[in-house]
Protein backbone atom coordinates (compact mmCIF):
# COMPACT_ATOMS: atom_id res chain seq x y z
CA UNK A 1 0.00 0.00 0.00
CA UNK A 2 0.93 3.66 -0.74
CA UNK A 3 0.43 6.41 1.81
CA UNK A 4 1.83 10.01 1.29
CA UNK A 5 3.40 11.15 4.43
CA UNK A 6 1.75 13.90 6.41
CA UNK A 7 4.08 17.13 6.01
CA UNK A 8 4.57 20.66 7.34
CA UNK A 9 3.80 21.92 4.44
CA UNK A 10 -0.11 21.12 4.24
CA UNK A 11 -0.41 23.07 7.24
CA UNK A 12 -2.16 26.41 6.64
CA UNK A 13 -1.24 28.27 10.08
CA UNK A 14 -4.81 27.74 12.34
CA UNK A 15 -4.05 25.64 14.71
CA UNK A 16 -7.56 24.24 14.75
CA UNK A 17 -7.95 23.18 10.90
CA UNK A 18 -4.62 21.94 11.00
CA UNK A 19 -5.45 19.50 13.50
CA UNK A 20 -9.07 18.44 12.01
CA UNK A 21 -6.96 18.01 8.61
CA UNK A 22 -4.14 15.90 9.89
CA UNK A 23 -6.91 13.96 11.66
CA UNK A 24 -8.92 13.27 8.71
CA UNK A 25 -5.17 12.09 6.98
CA UNK A 26 -4.70 9.30 9.79
CA UNK A 27 -7.77 8.27 9.21
CA UNK A 28 -7.87 7.97 5.55
CA UNK A 29 -4.48 5.79 6.19
CA UNK A 30 -6.17 4.08 9.21
CA UNK A 31 -9.07 3.01 6.74
CA UNK A 32 -6.83 2.04 3.98
CA UNK A 33 -4.96 -0.19 6.54
CA UNK A 34 -8.02 -1.75 7.28
CA UNK A 35 -9.25 -3.18 4.38
CA UNK A 36 -5.76 -3.78 2.80
CA UNK A 37 -5.22 -6.21 5.82
CA UNK A 38 -8.80 -7.35 5.65
CA UNK A 39 -9.61 -6.52 9.61
CA UNK A 40 -13.04 -7.30 9.15
CA UNK A 41 -16.32 -5.19 7.19
CA UNK A 42 -17.34 -4.02 10.88
CA UNK A 43 -14.20 -2.29 11.50
CA UNK A 44 -13.94 -0.97 7.78
CA UNK A 45 -17.69 0.35 8.25
CA UNK A 46 -16.73 1.60 11.98
CA UNK A 47 -13.98 3.55 10.03
CA UNK A 48 -15.86 4.99 7.28
CA UNK A 49 -18.77 6.19 9.39
CA UNK A 50 -15.64 7.46 11.98
CA UNK A 51 -14.23 9.26 8.39
CA UNK A 52 -17.75 10.94 7.78
CA UNK A 53 -18.00 12.14 11.11
CA UNK A 54 -15.05 13.48 11.20
CA UNK A 55 -15.65 15.98 7.31
CA UNK A 56 -18.72 16.68 8.87
CA UNK A 57 -17.69 18.39 11.68
CA UNK A 58 -14.65 19.30 10.15
CA UNK A 59 -16.42 21.55 7.45
CA UNK A 60 -19.05 22.78 10.08
CA UNK A 61 -16.21 24.22 11.76
CA UNK A 62 -14.42 25.58 8.46
CA UNK A 63 -17.78 26.84 7.34
CA UNK A 64 -18.66 28.61 10.34
CA UNK A 65 -14.97 29.86 10.28
CA UNK A 66 -15.42 31.40 6.66
CA UNK A 67 -19.39 32.93 7.29
CA UNK A 68 -17.51 34.77 10.38
CA UNK A 69 -14.53 36.05 8.36
CA UNK A 70 -16.95 36.96 5.43
CA UNK A 71 -14.83 35.08 3.00
CA UNK A 72 -16.42 36.05 -0.61
CA UNK A 73 -15.69 32.71 -2.11
CA UNK A 74 -17.92 30.64 0.80
CA UNK A 75 -20.41 29.42 -1.63
CA UNK A 76 -17.88 27.84 -4.41
CA UNK A 77 -16.15 26.22 -1.33
CA UNK A 78 -19.01 24.78 0.15
CA UNK A 79 -20.31 23.19 -2.75
CA UNK A 80 -16.56 21.62 -2.86
CA UNK A 81 -17.29 20.31 0.29
CA UNK A 82 -20.49 18.84 0.13
CA UNK A 83 -19.53 17.14 -3.47
CA UNK A 84 -16.79 15.65 -1.36
CA UNK A 85 -19.20 14.46 1.54
CA UNK A 86 -21.26 13.09 -0.95
CA UNK A 87 -18.04 10.82 -2.41
CA UNK A 88 -17.55 9.52 1.07
CA UNK A 89 -21.34 8.21 1.05
CA UNK A 90 -21.22 6.61 -1.79
CA UNK A 91 -18.55 4.54 -0.68
CA UNK A 92 -20.24 4.26 2.66
CA UNK A 93 -23.26 3.12 0.73
CA UNK A 94 -20.95 0.94 -1.50
CA UNK A 95 -19.40 -0.78 0.85
CA UNK A 96 -22.28 -1.91 2.87
CA UNK A 97 -23.52 -3.44 -0.33
CA UNK A 98 -20.10 -4.81 -1.70
CA UNK A 99 -17.46 -5.41 0.89
CA UNK A 100 -15.49 -7.34 -0.99
CA UNK A 101 -15.40 -5.07 -4.05
CA UNK A 102 -13.71 -2.28 -2.66
CA UNK A 103 -9.96 -1.40 -3.32
CA UNK A 104 -7.98 -0.28 -0.74
CA UNK A 105 -4.87 1.32 -3.40
CA UNK A 106 -7.99 3.64 -4.96
CA UNK A 107 -9.46 4.77 -2.12
CA UNK A 108 -6.66 6.15 -0.24
CA UNK A 109 -5.14 7.42 -3.49
CA UNK A 110 -8.14 9.35 -3.76
CA UNK A 111 -9.07 10.03 -0.94
CA UNK A 112 -5.50 11.68 0.28
CA UNK A 113 -4.77 12.97 -3.41
CA UNK A 114 -8.16 15.30 -2.87
CA UNK A 115 -7.83 16.16 0.63
CA UNK A 116 -4.32 18.11 -0.47
CA UNK A 117 -5.18 19.81 -3.20
CA UNK A 118 -8.19 20.99 -1.28
CA UNK A 119 -5.50 22.02 1.33
CA UNK A 120 -3.17 24.00 -0.90
CA UNK A 121 -5.19 24.92 -3.23
CA UNK A 122 -8.65 25.72 -2.11
CA UNK A 123 -8.45 26.32 1.68
CA UNK A 124 -5.16 28.51 1.59
CA UNK A 125 -7.32 31.02 -0.25
CA UNK A 126 -9.46 31.87 3.20
CA UNK A 127 -6.42 31.94 5.15
CA UNK A 128 -6.24 35.83 4.84
CA UNK A 129 -9.92 36.48 5.76
CA UNK A 130 -9.46 34.17 8.67
CA UNK A 131 -6.49 35.95 10.04
CA UNK A 132 -7.87 39.71 9.22
CA UNK A 133 -5.32 40.32 6.59
CA UNK A 134 -8.43 40.71 4.27
CA UNK A 135 -11.37 42.53 4.92
CA UNK A 136 -14.09 39.95 4.10
CA UNK A 137 -18.05 40.53 2.46
CA UNK A 138 -20.35 41.38 5.34
CA UNK A 139 -23.18 40.04 3.19
CA UNK A 140 -22.07 36.61 3.30
CA UNK A 141 -21.87 36.83 7.25
CA UNK A 142 -25.34 38.64 7.03
CA UNK A 143 -27.10 35.57 4.57
CA UNK A 144 -25.22 32.55 6.70
CA UNK A 145 -25.34 33.09 9.96
CA UNK A 146 -27.24 30.34 11.20
CA UNK A 147 -29.85 31.47 14.17
CA UNK A 148 -29.89 28.27 16.07
CA UNK A 149 -32.45 28.67 18.27
CA UNK A 150 -35.45 29.85 15.39
CA UNK A 151 -34.92 26.36 13.08
CA UNK A 152 -34.07 28.59 9.93
CA UNK A 153 -32.70 26.36 7.71
CA UNK A 154 -30.07 28.34 5.10
CA UNK A 155 -28.54 27.40 2.08
CA UNK A 156 -27.67 28.38 -0.81
CA UNK A 157 -29.63 29.05 -3.88
CA UNK A 158 -29.68 29.66 -7.36
CA UNK A 159 -31.36 33.20 -8.00
CA UNK A 160 -33.49 31.68 -10.86
CA UNK A 161 -34.66 28.99 -8.72
CA UNK A 162 -35.76 31.33 -5.44
CA UNK A 163 -39.50 31.60 -6.46
CA UNK A 164 -39.55 27.81 -7.00
CA UNK A 165 -38.30 26.95 -3.85
CA UNK A 166 -40.26 29.27 -1.70
CA UNK A 167 -43.49 27.88 -3.78
CA UNK A 168 -42.83 24.40 -2.61
CA UNK A 169 -41.72 25.22 0.72
CA UNK A 170 -45.29 26.54 0.86
CA UNK A 171 -46.95 23.96 -0.44
CA UNK A 172 -44.89 21.40 2.11
CA UNK A 173 -45.89 23.35 4.88
CA UNK A 174 -49.68 23.32 4.12
CA UNK A 175 -49.64 19.96 3.46
CA UNK A 176 -51.65 19.92 0.56
CA UNK A 177 -51.88 17.71 -1.87
CA UNK A 178 -49.60 19.46 -4.45
CA UNK A 179 -47.41 19.11 -0.91
CA UNK A 180 -47.66 15.51 -1.16
CA UNK A 181 -46.36 14.90 -4.94
CA UNK A 182 -43.40 16.75 -3.79
CA UNK A 183 -43.07 14.35 -1.25
CA UNK A 184 -42.97 11.64 -3.61
CA UNK A 185 -41.22 13.36 -6.40
CA UNK A 186 -38.06 13.54 -3.34
CA UNK A 187 -38.44 10.00 -2.73
CA UNK A 188 -38.64 9.04 -6.84
CA UNK A 189 -35.12 11.74 -6.70
CA UNK A 190 -33.29 10.31 -3.44
CA UNK A 191 -33.64 6.68 -4.89
CA UNK A 192 -31.59 7.96 -8.18
CA UNK A 193 -28.96 9.72 -6.05
CA UNK A 194 -28.55 6.36 -4.22
CA UNK A 195 -28.35 4.70 -8.33
CA UNK A 196 -25.83 7.71 -9.13
CA UNK A 197 -24.09 7.45 -5.94
CA UNK A 198 -23.39 3.57 -6.16
CA UNK A 199 -22.57 4.00 -10.05
CA UNK A 200 -19.62 6.31 -8.97
CA UNK A 201 -18.89 4.96 -6.26
CA UNK A 202 -17.95 1.85 -8.11
CA UNK A 203 -15.92 3.59 -10.87
CA UNK A 204 -13.98 5.49 -7.91
CA UNK A 205 -13.46 2.42 -5.96
CA UNK A 206 -14.13 -0.83 -7.13
CA UNK A 207 -11.60 -3.45 -7.98
FE1 LIG B 1 -12.24 23.34 3.04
Amino acid sequence: MKFQEWSKEFEIGIGAIDKDHQTLFNTIRQLGEHIHEDRGDGRIKATINALLLYVDEHFEREERFMIRAGYPDFVAHKQEHDRFRDVIMSLRDFHDKNPAAIDAQKIVSFLEEWLLHHILKVDNHYKPYLNGEKEGDHTITQTFQVNASAHIIQLPCPADKEEHVRHFLKLISENTEEGLLIDQAVEKITRMQQTRREKKARELFGK
